[in-house]
Formats: C-alpha cells, structure tokens, sequence
C-alpha cells in the first residue's frame, strides 16, 4: 500500500523534531516542504532530501499528491493555513496551540467537519511513555474524584528570543500560551477534560524589559519583546474542581533551565508527573503508600511518537489522536487569563 505524502509548512526549529516521526511512520513518509523563508527552505530540502519546496504555502496545501499538511510555523499562521489545508481535502496535524484563541479554533473545528478530514495538535507530551502510563492509570480511577490540580512549567532565564515567539505580531502571547499550552493540555487530559468555567489569571512582563535581561536560548531579550513572561491562574470547573497554573520564560526559580510538574489531588490518591508516582493513604492502618508507575519508556521520542500516531489514525480510519475540541477548551482558559489581567478579576471561560 502507498504511503501517504506529508508536506510540512515552516521548516523550522520544531519541524526537525517532526522529522524522526515521519521517517519512522509505516504509514506517511515526508515529501515537500514550505517556507516563506527561501535560505532557510533551500538549505533545509538539501539537508533533508527533498526536492518539492515552495515558498508558497498554497502550492503544497493545493497539491494534489499531498495527503497530509503538517503546520510548524509560529502561532497565528497556524489557522488560516490549516483551513485552507482542510478546505483543500488534506489532513492537517498543526504545531501547539492550535490558534491563539478559541473562536479561531472554532473555525478550525468547522472546517474539519466539512472536510471529513482528520485536524490533531501537536501536544506531544502526550505521546510520551511517562504521560501514557500516567493516564491509563488515572483512567482506571486510582485518584477517585480529581477536585484539585497544581501545574506548573517554569523556566529560569530561558526565553525562545525569536520573532515568532516574543512578538504579539506572530505568536499572540508568551509563556501562557507557549508553554501553558503543554502543561495544561496535559492536566486537563489526565482529568478527563472537566469543563472550565471561570478564571482569574495575571500575565505580566515583570523580568524581559530589565536592563540586561538575557536568555540562555539566545542572548539579550530583545527589544521587540512584547509578550507577559511570566503568568499564573486558578480556574475553576463545572464539577467543581479547581486547578492552579503557573509558567515562566524567566523567572528567578530554583532552577536551571525548567521545571515541569504536575499534582493531581483526588478522592483516593494523589499522583506526580512526570515522577510517575502514587500517593495513597489507608485510613484503616493509618499507613501512607507510594508507588511509582512501571511501563513509562517512549516508545519514540514523543513528537515523533505524535506524527507516527497520527498517520496511523488516518491509515486505521480512527479518530485524532488529539481532539481539537479539547484544544479548543484549553485555549479558552489561557485567553481567560490574558481577560483576567486586562479585568483585574475573575472572568467567565468563553468558548
Ligand atoms: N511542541 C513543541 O515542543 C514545540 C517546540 C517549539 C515550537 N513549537 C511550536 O512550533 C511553531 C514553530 O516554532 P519553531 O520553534 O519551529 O519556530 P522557528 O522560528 O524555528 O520556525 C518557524 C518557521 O516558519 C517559517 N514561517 C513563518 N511564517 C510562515 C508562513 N506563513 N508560511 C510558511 N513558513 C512560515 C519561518 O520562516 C521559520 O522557518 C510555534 O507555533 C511553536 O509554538 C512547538
């Protein structure tokens, strides 16, 4: 059976983790690529083999012998390409967050379901063997009644300092949405996605205008910088429980580089991620118990995992692998932040 042919859009920093997936996949293999940038395109295709390249992301999405469109360019390209790939009758797996705010992943929704075609984020910690054993556990009702979650993702003077990310122009936010994007994904994934219902959230830039400021992933914060670097929320859901968030680019954290971590607190245990641990207690003995889960080892590394998964549930006619109605569900709470702090209280989550 032929395989079927993947063109990525944005061949840049992400798109190379995107690469090992496709080439490992029984089911896609990587044929063209797209890149408003010509150096960086040419350089790529002689790097990568490939020899179909355009400058114009419509000549791939309109290409007849492209099955499947893989987005890897900065946030707010990621809609309208993705419609228009839709529109066009390929598949689309699109980098995280699917769009900067959730009306616009609405639209994304509806122009899959016209399409018949499969839309999936690119939330690739889900694909790891740690998140993977850690959900089939929870799945299996260890935890009882999740009523409460603690999330972070931290970093210590470690900003991505390119345009795509730092410039409202391009990526619509920061840290909350950059990185609160993964670590709440993962959360409310692990929660069986509960409905959020309300937010009050700060997203500010308290550390990237000082004088000096810098990032070890690219030197001095650079002036155009005009995105929150640091954000925090406590959202509350329909079933009443609660979740509180917090992410930095920079932030003066007890450690090098990131902290990403995860508590879950429910009716009969608790959980860590990514320790992959247990907590419960037995209210007969008075004993507490810790276990840490076995079976975490990735299969891949995880956003390879996430493409090879992908082509798979097209080739098996099933699902997405990642819902964009979830996406959609996270995203209104991350806008509902950005609300929060323009507010200064408490918003209802929209979407
Ligand atoms: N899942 C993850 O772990 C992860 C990690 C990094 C980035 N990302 C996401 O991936 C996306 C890209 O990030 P990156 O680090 O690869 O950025 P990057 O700047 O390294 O690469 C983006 C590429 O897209 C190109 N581009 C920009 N606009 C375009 C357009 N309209 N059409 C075609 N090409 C275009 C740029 O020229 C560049 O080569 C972002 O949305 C980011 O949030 C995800």
């Amino acid at each position: 059976m032929s395989k079927l042919k993947v063109g990525i859009i944005g061949v840049g920093g992400i798109a190379g983790s995107h690469l090992p997936g496709w080439a490992a996949s029984e089911h896609a293999e990587l044929v063209a690529g797209s890149d408003v940038n010509p150096d960086v395109l040419k350089s790529w295709g002689e790097k990568q083999g490939i020899t179909k390249l355009v400058t114009d992301a419509n000549d791939l999405i309109n290409d007849p012998d492209i099955d499947i469109i893989d987005v890897c360019t900065p946030n707010n390209y990621h809609a309208p390409l993705s419609i228009a790939a839709l529109n066009a009758g390929k598949h689309v797996i699109c980098e995280k967050p699917l769009a900067p705010n959730p009306a616009l992943i609405k639209d994304m929704i509806d122009a899959r379901d016209k399409s018949g075609k499969l839309l999936m984020t690119a939330q690739h910690f889900r694909f790891s063997g740690k998140s993977k054993a850690m959900k089939a556990e929870i799945d299996k009702g260890v935890l009882g009644d999740i009523y409460h979650a603690r999330s972070l993702m931290l970093r210590r003077s470690a900003a991505p300092t390119r345009p795509g990310f730092i410039m409202k122009e391009h990526s619509s936010g920061g840290p909350c949405i950059d990185i609160g994007v993964h670590i709440l994904d993962l959360t409310l994934w692990f929660m069986d996605n509960p409905k959020p219902v309300s937010v009050t959230g700060v997203a500010r830039a308290e550390l990237a205008h000082q004088e000096g400021a810098f990032s070890n992933w690219g030197g001095d914060i650079p002036k155009e910088f005009d995105v929150e670097d640091f954000a925090a929320a406590f959202v509350r859901f329909e079933n009443g429980a609660t979740l509180v968030l917090e992410v930095s680019w920079l932030l003066h954290h007890d450690t090098q580089g990131e902290d990403m971590q995860m508590w879950l607190y429910g009716t009969k245990g608790g959980s860590h991620w990514p320790k992959c641990e247990l907590y419960q207690t037995d209210n007969t003995t008075k004993q507490h118990y810790n276990t840490t889960l076995q079976n975490t080892k990735d299969q891949l590394e995880a956003h390879a995992q996430e493409c090879v998964e992908f082509a798979q549930a097209i080739a098996e006619g099933n699902p997405s692998p990642v819902q964009a109605e979830q996406s959609m569900q996270v995203m209104a709470i991350l806008d509902g932040i950005y609300r929060s702090q323009a507010a200064g209280g408490e918003v209802k989550i929209e979407y």
